[in-house]
């Protein structure tokens, strides 16, 4: 397990090497909060991320929301014990840094209880997909997705529509391929997106990782959240029970 951080900050060091950090910063801002980079990340790191998404199968929470989506999740406390190489990424002081680098603000892990902090979804049967969505901050301050492409062998796309509800801009739709090792990154609260429906004999597993400004959130909107999560992602038992024991964990 120790080598885990250091295989993550290596790959890290050689992933951020190769770009131009103040160039994608110009088009995640030109693109109202919103980038992405194809098959950035390093095979070493997505190989060792594969394996660890094939590791926790069995733990997959089957969701059905009829006309909104149908997938499969893991949550984070499922991944805290059985996926170090995933959890040493989410919490990489490089990683992080970058990605405040782009954003301007000084980002930080969501706190213990939140089971999307960082989580695999699996599209595994024909018409999995997720309806058109925010990614809305339940938080003070404002969250980030950044999404990475694992498992691509479908027709499914990402579909997002940028400068949703900016006032005298066109709507710039994009249908994208999540490709192993690819980096989307977005202002939850401004990338207006969707997941099209899986075909027969396909599959898509991608990981998201959110961060916060604020980590604080009222507790009325706590229990919305904790709700709409065990209802729509991972069950009761992950986010009632699980939360809490994750939360002693790191205290
Ligand atoms: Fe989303």
């Amino acid at each position: 397990m120790s080598e885990m951080p250091s295989l993550v900050a290596d790959q890290m060091a050689t992933a951020l090497a190769s770009v131009d950090v103040a160039a994608v910063r110009r088009t995640y801002w030109a693109q109202n909060e919103f980038v992405y980079l194809e098959r950035w990340l390093p095979p070493p790191l997505v190989a060792e991320m594969v394996a660890e998404v094939e590791r926790v199968r069995p733990a997959i929470n089957r969701n059905f929301i009829p006309r909104h989506k149908k997938g499969g999740s893991v949550s984070f406390y499922t991944l805290l014990e059985q996926a170090p190489t995933i959890v040493a990424l989410y919490r990489s002081p490089a990683w992080i840094a970058f990605l405040s680098a782009l954003t301007g603000q000084t980002l930080q892990a969501c706190p213990p209880g939140d089971p999307h902090s960082c989580a695999l979804y699996f599209y595994t049967e024909p018409g999995d997909h997720i309806g058109f969505h925010f990614d809305t901050s339940y938080y003070k301050g404002a969250r980030y997705t950044v999404l990475i492409g694992l498992v691509e062998r479908s027709s499914s796309r990402l579909v997002c529509q940028l400068y949703k509800n900016v006032p005298g801009r066109a709507v710039e739709e994009r249908a994208l391929t999540t490709y192993p090792g690819t980096f989307i990154f977005f202002n939850g609260d401004k990338l207006w997106h969707a997941i099209t429906p899986l075909g027969e004999h396909e599959e898509r597993v991608s990981l998201t990782l959110e961060y916060v400004t604020d980590p604080a959130m009222n507790p009325l909107k706590r229990f919305v959240s904790n709700m709409k999560d065990a209802i729509a992602y991972f069950g009761f038992r992950r986010v009632f029970v699980d939360s809490r024991k994750a939360t002693r964990a790191t205290q």
